[in-house]
């Protein structure tokens, strides 16, 4: 029985004995002495992949093990997602919940390997890792036919999706392959690999603690959420979806800030994810709540926008982040998220009209059913479409009073 379920983020950096103080590394004690058990737990875990698309966690679990071994892990904390910093939060903080979980996993799937694949430019995160693994180094809990390794990820925003992390880690350039193989069948070196964000496998202890315990599942746990805009105190706040709404958040954090403090929009997951009205403030921050309000969880890396913002002047940063960051491996995603960022830069400056927002639909059609190697391709859509259709009179002041650098917010 295990008696302590640790929270994601303890209040200081959290050691190897104030770790295994409040409980930490029996839940990995016990999945070792008993993999039938930890199978079946994980197996019926309702946990989605809090890397952002939410792909449920037993069926990528399973897809792995039914592949013949030697397997692989891989925790995933590229995190170059604009507006997240939840990943580098976890592992400054609570290193060895991540690597307990990652080391769970690994003992699921009886991998020899498991990688942290953490970006270059995380310094503090890297250092906390480096520490928590020579701590471990020195005690008895490594071992057991695992070896961890940690990758520095190169700083692009598609070296984290699994495909490109995977590439990166056996030598190659951070981005993306054809799929199939899905890593779940040839990943690292060959292997049946387990690519799952850094959060995901940080509920796996107290999931398995739980479940162990004959609990229900990880729905009400806990969640980490960054929230950044137009907020007093951006940052990383541990939440639970069934309790804490937006302004719920925006509380924690603070309050609103700026000129015009009042809520404007809110976009829930990320730079991809479509944004909401200022009513959708009562919304819970659970994945189906955030979804029937209009939009995507995603990585819940919150950005919320007060009335000083013109929606116009944050879908052509966005947009110009896509074309940017797209890696150039596919026609499609390069015309599409080209034509987005230039259609929407003369709009920003003030020489668009609604026809070149109409345009963008024309885009959508035509790399509708050409081939692309990841989601980036998909990812301008919904914050563009979701600010044409909400915020009409921040497009119409550019548009129609051909405003080059403000619209309505500052009219
Ligand atoms: C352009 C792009 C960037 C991504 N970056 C990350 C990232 O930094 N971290 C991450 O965990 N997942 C990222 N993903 C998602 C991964 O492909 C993959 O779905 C995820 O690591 C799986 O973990 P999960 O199932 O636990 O979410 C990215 C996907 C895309 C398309
Ligand atoms: S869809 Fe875009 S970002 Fe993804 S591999 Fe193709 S070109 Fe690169």
């Amino acid at each position: 029985m295990i008696a302590t379920v640790p929270r994601l983020l303890p209040g200081d950096t959290e050691s190897l004995t104030a770790y295994q103080k409040q409980g930490g590394y029996r839940a990995l004690d016990q999945a070792r002495s008993d993999l039938d058990t930890l199978r079946e737990v994980l197996a019926q875990t309702g946990l989605t992949g809090l890397g952002g698309a939410h792909f449920p966690f037993a069926t990528k679990l399973n897809l792995t093990l039914a592949a013949p071994g030697p397997r692989a892990v891989v925790c995933n904390a590229a995190e170059d997602e604009p507006g997240s910093q939840k990943d580098r939060t976890l592992l400054e903080r609570n290193p060895h919940l991540v690597i307990e979980g990652t080391l769970i996993a690994a003992a699921a799937l009886q991998a020899d390997v498991a990688y942290f694949y953490v970006s270059e430019t995380l310094e503090a995160a890297l250092q906390s890792l480096q520490h928590a693994l020579q701590e471990l180094a020195a005690g008895p809990l490594l071992g057991a036919g695992v070896e961890l390794r940690v990758h520095r990820a190169p700083v692009a925003y598609v070296a984290g999706e699994a495909t490109a992390a995977v590439r990166a880690i056996d030598g190659g350039e951070a981005k993306p392959t054809q799929q199939p193989p899905y890593p779940s069948e040839s990943g690292v070196a060959g292997r049946p690999t387990l690519v799952s964000n850094c959060e995901t496998l940080a509920n796996l202890p107290r999931l398995f603690a739980a479940g162990n315990n004959g609990e229900a599942s990880a729905q009400t746990w806990s969640r980490l959420v960054t929230i950044t805009g137009d907020i007093d105190a951006p940052g990383v706040y541990e939440i639970s979806p069934d309790e804490t709404t937006f302004a719920d958040l925006i509380a924690m954090a603070g309050g609103m800030t700026g000129a015009s403090p009042e809520l404007k929009a809110i976009q829930p997951g990320g730079p991809s994810s479509a944004y909401l009205p200022a009513a959708a403030a009562d919304v819970l921050l659970r994945n189906e709540d955030i979804r029937e309000a209009g939009s995507q969880p995603g990585c819940l890396a919150v950005r919320v926008l007060s009335h000083a913002r013109c929606l116009v002047e944050e879908v052509a940063e966005l947009t110009a982040f896509f074309a940017r960051e797209q890696c150039g491996q596919c026609p499609s995603c390069r015309m599409k998220t080209q034509a987005y960022g230039k259609l929407i830069q003369q709009v920003q400056k003030g020489r668009g009209n609604w026809d070149m927002l109409h345009q963008l639909s024309t885009v959508d059609e035509f790399v509708a059913d050409m081939p692309s190697r990841c989601a980036l391709i998909s990812m301008p859509t919904p914050p563009v479409a979701s600010a044409v259709r909400l915020f009409r009179e921040d497009f119409a002041a550019h548009i129609e009073e051909s405003a080059d650098s403000s619209c309505a917010a500052a009219h």
